[in-house]
């Protein structure tokens, strides 16, 4: 039985919006003399996935008015040699915020160079102090995937208080913070959250006390219908490839979650493509024009 509305969070729309917005800001900042915020992105190797998604966080740069600078390299580089561009990064004072694409190729260690970024430039929200601030409530930079799902909520006067959210997984990335931000005494936020993973025990009992229901596990088609209360807000976090011979590419994207037979049930659901993702981009738009604003007030201090 099909006894909800059925509405759709169009994240591709919000972020469009979002990155006007920010856009507009930027031509005020460069009209009156001001710098245009320069985002750099890292990208160790060929990954297909992490390729595109620089790509697109580059192209939105451009979009919005801002410098942008990729830093390519091959996978078969050293620990040493990436924590030296980390370093020359943050001594670039042309640079006012940068990201390092993860995953990294196995041999480098990613928790070391997250740690290696200046927290001033670190717009991903990774670093421990950056981490830190966001778990005691104080001012930071928000990991993007997170905070962007928080906005798109927001946009659509969504109100979570009250509401049991359940996240599953527990990355650095999306879980972790996202458990953070739910949880905390602020709107959106103020829900009671269970965050569930991959070894959590019978999964489908707590899904299905979900309110508001955040899957970010990797797994195409994870989430189905009999896990989803009636009702329920669901956020798939998900971007998975899967083969599809109808597509002239031969595959196609898909989320975490059964999207045609789950949305039936929902009141709210974002699609993949187009929920979550482009509200990425759109967050670390903003953590960079705010890191750019800073770095001209302390300097303007000075
Ligand atoms: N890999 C997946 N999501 C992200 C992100 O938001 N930032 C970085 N640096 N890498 C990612």
């Amino acid at each position: 039985m099909n006894n909800s509305m059925n509405n759709i969070l169009d994240g591709k729309q919000t972020s469009l919006d979002l990155q006007s917005e920010i856009a507009q800001k930027v031509e005020t900042i460069v009209s009156s003399g001001g710098k245009k915020p320069h985002l750099a992105a890292v990208l160790i190797g060929d990954d297909p996935a992490s390729k595109a998604y620089v790509g697109h966080k580059i192209k939105a740069c451009a979009k919005a008015g801002f410098e942008s600078t990729i830093i390519n390299r091959n996978t078969d580089i050293s620990q040493t040699e990436l924590l030296e561009i980390v370093q020359d990064l943050n001594d670039d004072k042309s640079i006012d915020g940068f990201i390092v694409q993860l995953p990294l190729p196995d041999h480098l260690d990613s928790t070391e160079v997250v740690q290696a970024v200046s927290p001033e430039k670190d717009v991903d929200g990774f670093h421990p102090e950056s981490v830190g601030k966001m778990a005691l409530g104080l001012p930071t930079y928000l990991p993007a995937t997170p905070a962007g799902i928080i906005t798109l909520l927001d946009r659509y006067g969504i109100k979570t208080t009250g509401m049991h959210a359940v996240i599953i997984g527990r990355s650095d990335i999306v879980g972790n913070p996202m458990s953070a931000l739910l949880s905390r005494n602020a709107e959106p936020g103020n829900c009671t959250v269970t965050q569930c993973h991959s070894r959590t025990v019978n999964l489908r009992e707590h899904t299905l006390r979900a309110d508001l229901l955040i899957v970010a596990i990797g797994r195409p088609n994870f989430i189905t219908a009999d896990m989803v209360k009636e009702g329920a807000i669901v956020i798939d976090v998900g971007i998975n490839r899967i083969p599809d011979p109808t597509r002239k590419s031969g595959s196609r994207l898909t989320g975490d979650v059964d999207y045609e037979n789950v949305a039936p049930k929902c009141s709210w659901i974002t699609p993949v493509p187009g929920g979550v993702g482009p509200m990425t981009i759109a967050t670390l738009l903003e953590n960079t024009l705010q890191a750019s604003l800073l770095k001209s007030n302390a300097s303007s201090e000075k």
